[in-house]
């Protein structure tokens, strides 16, 4: 089928380029002039593995096009997925939906043919039924159908997850459009993917429900972490032995600084305010977003507290910037968080990060008081402390003995648990992991 996708994040390119991996024709919209023309060019605005191949590919194929003409877009396809971003409204934390709704009114205005338009942005329980209302405003006699068609996709695997999904979600109202999507998603169910046909409130709250259940296990295994460092436990054969129950399951139980990214802390947060708004309580969700915003701060004060109460004109490695492995991308990242409450403190900061650096310069902004490096040894140098705050693999491997002859006090403070605690007390390393006995 030829599909156009409106939005070039990390949700529309990542499934505009993977729909022409399963045999589509794509045209991806932004109103982003440079990013198309990059684009055009094969230059890949974020990281994610696989995605430059298979852009490649589709490119050579001619399979795919980007453009800024959203009614030329409109006109040759059929099916239209809305991708844009939904953005936590900082001032009352819902979802900022005005992107999806002008995009809804461009798609009302241009479509002269039958359309079925897809929302795969993240959007509260409702959104699409105003979605259908603004359409029905601005186009009164359009014959279209809308779907809700929420991704899973985890930044860093979100190729993998595309391709490989374990279920894919379709709100539908109509036969029209089911058969319209069953096409669509037709290569993958070959592949096994289940396609769950529901109603499209229930699309859209499996989006959040998803979610925010993955955040409450995240949440419940840091605090069990520090459970665990008082009672001389450790979290990772807790996590273990939790992990075996097939109810509960081994994933998303690595206590960490706190989670971070483009979803979970929008998302909890998004849900919790439907709740509200329909009267209903959310006291546990409500109460890991609270976790969750502590946790960052309490990790700070961590940091100080390995460092005798004072950071004030100390160097402080930070090794991992991006919310998580596999990214570039910092939104709502603990790294970010610890780097300018430590800032305030008057610390001095020396950061790596092999994708994120960018990302956290515009984060962060000008600052000399932050000194970027393109590995973690220079990083390291003449630190009073290092800290690891994402789970890069690299940090699994690093070289102790270099680090010790290149720090001038040997601490490490690892939030991730990513060093061996025996090798890290061998090397003569003071070494403060997660939920693990801290260096007697
Ligand atoms: C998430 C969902 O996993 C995905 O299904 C959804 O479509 C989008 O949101 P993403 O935000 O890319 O994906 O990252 P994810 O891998 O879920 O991690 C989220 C945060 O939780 C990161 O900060 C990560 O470091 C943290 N995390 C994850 C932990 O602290 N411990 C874990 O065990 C797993």
């Amino acid at each position: 089928m030829k599909i156009t996708v409106i939005g070039t994040g990390y949700v529309g390119l990542v499934s505009g380029i993977c729909f022409c991996k399963i045999g589509h024709e794509v045209i991806c919209v932004d109103n982003d002039q440079e990013k198309i023309a990059k684009l055009n060019n094969g230059v890949m605005p974020i990281y994610e593995p696989d995605l430059a191949d298979i852009l490649h590919s589709a490119s050579q194929n001619r399979q795919i096009s980007f453009t800024t003409d959203l009614a030329s877009a409109i006109e040759q396809s059929e099916a239209i997925f809305i991708a844009v971003g939904t953005p936590q409204d900082e001032s009352n934390g819902d979802a900022d939906l005005s992107f999806v709704y002008q995009v809804a009114r461009d798609i009302a205005l241009a479509s002269k043919s039958y359309k079925v338009i897809v929302t795969k942005s993240t959007v509260p329980v409702g959104t699409n039924q105003k979605i259908k209302q603004i359409i029905k405003g601005c186009n009164p006699r359009l014959e279209f159908s809308i779907v809700s068609n929420p991704e899973f996709l985890k930044q860093g695997a979100a190729v993998e997850d595309f391709l490989n999904p374990d279920r894919i979600v379709l709100g539908i109202e109509d036969d029209r459009a089911q058969n319209a999507m069953t096409e669509i998603y037709r290569p993958l169910q070959k592949a096994n993917a289940k396609i769950i046909y529901t109603d499209i409130a229930s699309a859209e709250l499996i989006k959040y429900a998803a979610n925010s259940f993955l955040a409450v296990k995240i949440g419940f295994i840091n605090e069990i972490a520090n459970l665990c460092e008082k009672v001389g436990a450790d979290v990772r054969e807790v996590s273990k032995g939790i992990g075996l129950d097939p109810r509960i399951g081994p994933k998303f139980l690595n206590p960490g600084p706190g989670f971070g990214g483009s979803c979970f802390p929008k998302d909890i947060l998004a849900l919790s305010n439907t709740a509200k708004q329909n009267n209903v309580k959310s006291s546990i969700i409500d109460a890991v977003i609270s976790s969750n915003n502590n946790r960052k701060l309490a990790m700070v004060d961590r940091i100080i507290t390995a460092c005798n109460n004072n950071v004030g004109n100390k160097t402080i490695a930070i090794l991992g910037l991006a919310f998580k492995a596999g990214t570039d991308d910092v939104r709502y990242s603990p790294a970010i968080v610890i780097i300018k409450e430590l800032l305030k403190k008057g610390a001095k900061i020396n950061a790596y990060d092999s994708q994120a650096i960018k990302n956290c310069q515009r984060a962060i902004g000008d600052n000399s008081v932050i000194k970027y490096f393109d590995n973690p040894y220079d990083a390291s140098k003449g630190s009073d402390a290092l800290v690891i705050a994402t789970e890069w693999d690299e940090f699994r491997s690093l070289d102790l003995k270099q680090i010790k002859e290149l720090q001038k006090t040997p601490l490490i403070i690892d939030l991730r648990n990513m060093v061996d605690v025996s090798k890290a007390q061998e090397f003569g390393f003071d070494y403060f992991g997660i939920g693990i006995n801290p260096t007697q």
